[in-house]
């Protein structure tokens, strides 16, 4: 009979115990949303593959501002440009001349603006590269 008795402080106790959980449960979401993962959608999915000098280089440039590699922009995509250009040392020599000087009258009436602070060597890099995106190679 004596149990009797004790129930409603077993209740009690339960119902304590539960709202404490809950609180408890409300501080756990508020620390979790301050530890949100990382948010990488800026970073490009091809982050993780290793870069050839000449992406490097034109990572580093204005660039992609007017190209990009699959899809006509302001400039012709590098694809279209590999696609034109067979890959010689003397159109490597050309583009790289192109890149820095500017100019336009090979893809349409826009020009490309000159890179006067970018090497011959190095422009002969990007070149290097944006011709080795050619489909057929
Ligand atoms: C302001 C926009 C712009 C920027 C920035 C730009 N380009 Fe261009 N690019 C163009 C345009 C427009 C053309 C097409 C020119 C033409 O019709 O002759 C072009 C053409 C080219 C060509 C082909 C040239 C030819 O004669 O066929 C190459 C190679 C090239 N760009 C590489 C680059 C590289 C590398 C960079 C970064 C260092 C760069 N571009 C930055 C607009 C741009």
């Amino acid at each position: 009979m004596k149990k009797r008795y004790l129930a409603p402080f077993v209740l009690s106790a339960l119902f304590f115990a539960a709202c404490g959980g809950g609180s408890k449960s409300g501080e756990q979401a508020a620390t979790s949303e301050t530890e949100q993962p990382a948010d990488n959608s800026m970073v490009s999915p091809n982050a993780n593959k290793p870069m050839t000098k000449g992406q490097e280089l034109m990572a580093q440039q204005d660039c992609k501002t007017c190209h990009k590699e699959e899809m006509k922009l302001v400039g012709p995509s590098f694809k279209d440009i590999a696609g034109k250009y067979p890959n010689t040392e003397e159109n490597v020599d050309k583009l790289a001349d192109k890149i820095i000087k500017g100019g336009s009258g090979n893809w349409g009436e826009v020009a490309m603006l000159p890179h006067s602070n970018i090497s011959k060597d190095d422009a002969k890099e990007m070149v290097r590269y944006i011709l080795s995106l050619s489909a057929n190679q």
